[in-house]
This record gives C-alpha cells, structure tokens and sequence, in this order.
C-alpha cells in the first residue's frame, strides 16, 4: 500500500477546501497533501456520489474526509473513493458542530475509540487504501493524556498508522465550532509527547500554524503538519513548500502566473454553470500582504456584469495589483 507523504497538508475545511480551491493551490505547490472538505457518508449514499467526489487529476496527492460512524456505510465510501482514485480516505473525528455531533460522529467518536477503532478495519479490509483519523487531543472531560493514548492505541490496533492532531480539545457543549478553533488552548506538547510515546505512528500536528518557517520547526518533533485557515489566508506562502519541505527545487510560479494558469479553469468551470460565487472566494488571498490586495479582495468581490467572464473580472482585479511580477 503506498501512504501519501504528510509532511505538509492542507486540512479538510467545509466550503473551502472544494476542487476549485484545490485545484488552484496545486497551481502554487506540486506536492502538499490535499484533504476535501468532508463528505458524509449519508450523503454519498443518499446523494449524487460521483458528483460529490468529482476530482481533478492535477489534484493528486488527494484524501476524502469522510464523515460517519457506520463501520459499513464509511467502507462503502472508502470502496467509491478507491474506485475514483484517491490517494488516501480520512475519518473525522474531530468536528465539533452540533449538526455533526447530533450525527454522532466527528468529535464525539472520540468517546467510542473501539467503535472507531472498528471503523478503520473494516475500511481496511475494503480497500487497499490508507485509512487516516484526524483528531483532537481530547474532547470534554475526556482530556488526560493517559485517555489520549488509549484512544489513539485503541485505533491503531484497529490499523490506523496515521494520524492528524488538532491540537486542542473539543468542548462539545457551549462552544461554537469556530469557538473550538479558538479557545480551548493549542497544547503543541502534547502531540510531540505522543510522537515520542508512539514513535512507530506517523503523527501530523495540525491547528494555529501560521507561517512556513513555524511549520517547518515543527518537523523536529512530529512527522508533518497540517495547515489550514492560514492557507485559505494567504495561499502563496505554499510557493517555498515544494523546496523547503519535499527538496524540489522547481521554480514555482509567480502570483500572476498562477491566475494565468487558473484562468482557463474559471472559464471552464463557468462554462458548466459553477456560480463565480463558488470560486472568486478562493483566489482572493492570492497577493495577501502586498500593495494594492484590498483593491483587489473588494474588485473581486463586486458582483461582476452578468455574463462576464472570469478573465474580465480577474483583469480588472489585477488593475488593483502595483507589483507586476
Ligand atoms: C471553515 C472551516 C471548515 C472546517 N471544516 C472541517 C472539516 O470539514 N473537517 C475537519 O476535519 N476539520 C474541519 N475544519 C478544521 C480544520 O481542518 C483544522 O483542523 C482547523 O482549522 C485548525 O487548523 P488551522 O489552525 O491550521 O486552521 C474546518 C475549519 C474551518 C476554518
């Protein structure tokens, strides 16, 4: 079986790790691990699979997150995923929404290692894929380190070998999910303690990142890391990454190489009736930090002439841009 490399990772995040987002990050990096935003089990069997799934070949190295607590509807998934030549399937086990939670799955697994332990067997046997849990360092009162290395211990003899931390603890009640990205603290040491207690585990430290050398600093405790909400940020910080982190030194493209290259994509994408409501959200980061990156958010997000296409929108944004590089 073939495991993705996880040394960089972009996390699965609902609305904004999409194909189109995934498909113009790939523009900027070659070879971070892509995650999808995660997709019920229910609703693949309840919905349009194959629209649901639908990929880009350029996306490769890609994870489906799934979502589910069903060991047979999440081997179901895996089966499709297989089948549509993905790279990896992920569980969520971390999500703390209530439409997720009510669900009972995403964090509150937590609190059911051997149910989830389960789950990843029965994948297992399924597919020939790797079958990866993304986590929390605790959920509730459920949050001593003795109880962390239980659940992680429990999954793995369920053969699970990786698995992403999101380094703080969910509070499933009283807190917002974005709250729960926020105030319960990060403990970073604790996931080092874990790689240290698991050493034969590939742990991948996830939540607060916020630049490349931080992340990279990480590499002397754990396997990987995972980065998201600052990706979504400023995604051309992933423009070092290919160097730094998988040693390929090819020139990365400039920022306005990168929009010229994701321009035939827009069009295209138009062309099969996706909203520029889908899309234009995505690039708006693209020159984070620089002159003239607010005129360009705001051209962005003004609502365009009907029917304009996507290089209209995107030329008149660039106007905004003093630096032409
Ligand atoms: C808008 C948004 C949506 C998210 N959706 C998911 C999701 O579908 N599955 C998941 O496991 N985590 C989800 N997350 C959590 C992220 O994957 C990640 O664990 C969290 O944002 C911490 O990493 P960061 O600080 O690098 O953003 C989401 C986060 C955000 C901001």
């Amino acid at each position: 079986m073939n495991y993705p490399d996880h040394t960089f990772c972009i996390a699965p995040m609902m609305d904004r790790s999409d194909r189109h987002f995934r498909y113009f990050l790939r523009l900027i990096s070659r070879h971070v691990l892509l995650y999808t935003e995660m997709i019920t089990t229910s609703a693949l069997i309840h919905g349009d699979w194959r629209k649901l799934l639908d990929y880009d070949v350029s996306e490769h190295p890609i994870a489906l997150q799934l979502g589910g607590n069903d060991p047979q509807e999440l081997a179901y998934g895996a089966g499709l995923a297989e089948q549509l030549g993905y790279d990896e399937v992920n569980i969520n086990v971390g999500c703390p929404s209530n439409r997720v939670s009510s669900g009972s799955f995403g964090a509150c697994l937590m609190a059911q290692p051997q149910l989830v332990a389960q789950c990843v067997n029965v994948m297992r046997r399924r597919v020939d894929l790797p079958i990866t849990v993304k986590t929390r360092i605790g959920v509730d009162e459920q949050d001593s380190y003795e109880w962390l290395t239980r659940f992680v211990s429990t999954v793995a003899n369920g053969g699970c070998r990786t698995f992403i931390i999101h380094a703080r603890k969910a509070w499933l009640q009283g807190l917002s999910p974005k709250q729960n990205r926020e105030l319960p603290p990060l403990r970073y040491d604790v996931v080092y303690r874990l790689k240290q207690d698991f050493p034969e585990l590939e742990i991948v430290l996830n939540g607060g990142l916020s630049s490349v050398p931080q992340a990279q600093m990480q590499l002397n405790h754990v396997d990987g890391v995972m980065l998201g909400r600052e990706v979504y940020r400023n995604p051309y910080l992933l423009a070092t990454v290919d160097e730094l982190f998988f040693a390929d030194n090819t020139v990365p493209p400039s920022r306005h190489g990168v929009i010229k290259s994701y321009l035939p994509y827009i069009d295209a994408q138009l062309a099969q009736g996706v909203p520029l409501s889908r899309i234009m959200p995505h690039i708006m980061g693209l020159f984070q930090g620089l002159p003239g990156a607010r005129g360009w958010r705001r051209e962005l997000s003004n609502n365009p002439p009907a029917r304009s296409l996507g290089k209209e929108i995107v030329e008149r944004a660039l106007l905004q841009i003093n630096d032409q590089g």
